[in-house]
């Protein structure tokens, strides 16, 4: 059932059950982090491995000190500075976190989502919401109500609707490695913005598989049909006689052939690309076509997070 009655998704998940919520970033599927029962319930649903750890969602830093034994100084500053907002953080974890949410890793992911619903959601819950995005383990993460619904339907109490994200991508992952701030997942707040608060950052977002954060596994956020990126008019030659939906950003093509084309965005604007990104390539799925052909996005601001998600899309 969808539907925007915070006090329904409240009595479900104080039972244990399970409930799509809404973010700034992807919708998640929630449950209480601290029922071991109701988190297994998010690894069957999704169908997602137990080596791929949760992220805790809560109202309030003074919540996540429940949570943490340490809390440095750097990511203190950085969630002064965005929270609530698309960060998440890897701190050390207390006993009271069950394993399963962090796949037995001795740190623990947390995050203060940025959307009012959900804040006013978890501002009356006395546990953390554990919440992957609400999408079958590998497929596109949800960006509105009605994405969880389609493929999650049957398998929620409750898909809190409040409405399309207004991110779009996941939440950037940082945490602290040999002492120095690292990020781990590109995602909704740009590195510029993490180094202008803390100075320099390591990258370590792998490409191949990442035992800190294993969700980062190439093939992932991929639609079913296959995805080329590249030069638009030189993919479109080469797949002349298959039937193409392109994804572009910008300046449309003049493809010869019929070539059903979605713009991330006429205006050139990366903020409206990363809005539309996982929305179009659901639809690119959806539409009567065979393969999907893309170009990446120039790598300022949330254009780099754009072309991770790409490139994974197209593994
Ligand atoms: O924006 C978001 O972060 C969304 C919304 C719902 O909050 N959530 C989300 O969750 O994207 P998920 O599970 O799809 O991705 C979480 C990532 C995974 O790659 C996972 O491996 C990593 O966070 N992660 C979680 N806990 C971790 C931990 N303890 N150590 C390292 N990586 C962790
Ligand atoms: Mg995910």
């Amino acid at each position: 059932m969808i539907g925007t009655d915070v006090n329904i998704a409240i009595d479900n998940l104080n039972i244990g059950n399970l409930v799509a919520i809404p973010t700034e970033t992807v919708y998640g599927l929630a449950a209480n982090g601290l029922n071991e029962t109701a988190v297994l319930n998010i690894f069957r649903a999704k169908e997602r491995p137990f080596f791929d750890p949760l992220i805790l969602h809560v109202n309030s830093i003074e919540k996540i000190n429940n949570l943490v034994t340490e809390f440095d100084e750097r990511l203190k500053k950085l969630a002064d500075a965005f929270w609530p907002g698309p960060l998440t953080l890897l701190l050390p974890k207390k006993d009271i976190v069950p394993d399963v949410v962090t796949s037995g890793l001795k740190q623990v992911a947390v995050r203060i989502p940025n959307h009012k619903l959900t804040l006013n959601l978890l501002e009356q819950l006395n546990f953390p919401l554990a919440a992957p995005s609400a999408n079958p383990f590998g497929y596109i993460s949800p960006t509105s109500a009605i994405h969880v619904e389609k493929q999650l339907g049957k398998k929620v109490s409750y898909i809190l609707d409040g409405g399309n994200c207004e991110i779009g991508l996941e939440s950037s992952i940082v945490g602290v490695e040999d002492n120095q701030i690292c990020v781990y997942r590109l995602g909704g707040l740009s590195v510029e913005q993490i180094k202008n608060v803390v100075g320099n950052v390591i990258l370590k977002i792998n490409t191949s598989s990442n035992p800190k954060s294993p969700g980062q596994l190439k093939s992932h956020y991929a639609p079913n049909k296959p995805l080329y990126i590249g030069d638009l008019l030189a993919l479109e030659q080469q797949n002349i006689t298959k039937k193409i939906i392109c994804i572009c950003f910008g300046n449309q093509p003049k493809f010869i052939t019929d070539v059903k084309v979605l713009n991330l965005s006429n205006t050139f604007n990366i903020n409206e690309a990363a809005k539309n990104l996982f929305k179009f390539l659901r639809e690119a799925d959806e539409l009567d076509g065979e393969i999907i052909i893309t170009h990446l996005l120039p790598n300022t601001g949330l254009g780099n997070a754009i072309n991770d998600r790409l490139k994974r899309a197209g593994a």
